[in-house]
């Protein structure tokens, strides 16, 4: 449990006059409890309630676990496989008084299954949206979630240098994957935050490329999108490679996204906008004539998740603040022809930004 952090969720709910706020198993009951619970068949929900009344509905055999690492502060309302759960989510909303309440819920993440329980259990009950209401809820880093998305930014660099041995000609996108995911693994990653891209050749006009079997030809910028994770906390980074000589066009395109990235790194501080982010980087894009080539917004926030806000995205007035960690990556993709990505995860600072990622920007011959 972190007391502070449900302190504030409570307060923010308050400063709302919302209700309650309920989260499914993922990075917000992570965030708020430590507990790390499957989203599976079987429904679990963590309830918090405005004036600070904690409840959970878990299937009971997660009961002593969750009882363990929530302490007596938070009710169990347990339900076994033979029960079902509807009867524990009968008793959670009649205790916490739910219905006709405020009910803020995750819309990226609660399913059907929970929605369908608290509206026939909490008559009345209106359901928002917590990525509207609390657009930002985990976006400020503490230090620790700091040093966390370090340690792993250190294990996805280790883990790239390594891989970068294994991108040559005849070699295919699968096989590179494979050496990342290898190399990764030994470096000491907790998984795979997700699957890495490698994408040679014409496919690295698709910005998320599934790994082929093409065989890398001389040439080719060959993209590499991939991660790692410490601690629950994520780092992304993309590169593109040249595989021999690469065409005088393609090294163009290079120069553009390398000089986006840079305008992108540069314009964010605290207190800027994040749509002011993505202006500066596709500015630079659209001024050497390959705007309509560059098809997606030019970041994320990172953190428990690998895309989370707060996002670099036309229009978005979010200021940045101290302590958000995001990613800046600008690309060109022709399709059929070139695609270059450069992704670099960046710590808003009280006096700037520290680009957390230091691996070669300027492009790398193999
Ligand atoms: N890789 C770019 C994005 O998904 O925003
Ligand atoms: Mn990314």
């Amino acid at each position: 449990m972190n007391l502070e952090r449900l302190q504030r969720a409570e307060r923010q709910l308050g400063a709302k006059r919302l209700d309650a706020l309920a989260l499914v198993p993922g990075p917000n009951m992570l965030y708020l409890t430590g507990l790390s619970l499957h989203l599976s068949e079987r429904p679990s929900v963590f309830i918090l309630g405005a004036g600070g009344e904690r409840g959970i509905i878990a299937p009971a055999l997660e009961a002593p676990r969750v009882s363990q690492t929530l302490g007596p502060s938070v009710r169990v309302f347990a339900w076994s496989d033979e029960q079902g759960h509807e009867g524990a989510f009968a008793s959670a909303c009649e205790a916490m008084r739910l219905a006709g309440r405020a009910l803020v819920v995750e819309y990226l993440q609660m399913r059907a299954i929970e929605v369908k329980a608290f509206e026939r259990h909490a008559p009345g009950v209106r359901l928002s949206a917590l990525e509207e209401q609390f657009p930002t809820f985990r976006a400020i880093k503490d230090a620790d979630e700091i040093e966390k998305t370090r340690r792993a930014v250190a294990i996805m660099e280790a883990a790239l240098r390594e891989t970068m041995a294994a991108i040559k000609v005849g070699a295919t996108e699968r096989e590179v994957a494979a050496a990342y995911r290898m190399a990764c693994m030994n470096a000491g990653t907790e998984g795979m935050p997700f699957s890495p891209i490698v994408a040679s050749g014409p496919n690295a006009a698709n910005p998320h490329a599934v790994p082929t079997d093409r065989r890398i030809q001389n040439g080719d910028f060959v993209i590499i999108d991939c991660g790692a994770a410490y601690g629950g906390y994520v780092a992304d980074i993309t590169r593109t490679f040249a595989v021999g000589a690469v065409s005088p066009e393609a090294e163009q395109v290079y120069r553009l996204v390398l000089g986006a990235n840079r305008a992108g790194c540069a314009a964010a501080r605290v207190g800027v906008a994040c749509g002011d982010v993505d202006r500066a980087a596709r500015r630079v894009i659209d001024e050497g004539d390959f705007g309509e080539f560059f098809i997606h917004r030019t970041g994320h926030g990172l953190g428990l998740e690998g895309h989370e806000p707060p996002y670099m995205v036309a229009g978005n007035p979010t200021p940045l603040e101290v302590g958000m960690i995001f990613t800046v990556e600008p690309g060109i993709y022709v399709e059929g022809k070139v695609g270059v990505r450069i992704e670099d995860d960046l710590v808003c600072t009280e006096t700037g930004v520290e680009v957390l990622t230091a691996f070669e920007r300027n492009l790398i011959r193999l």
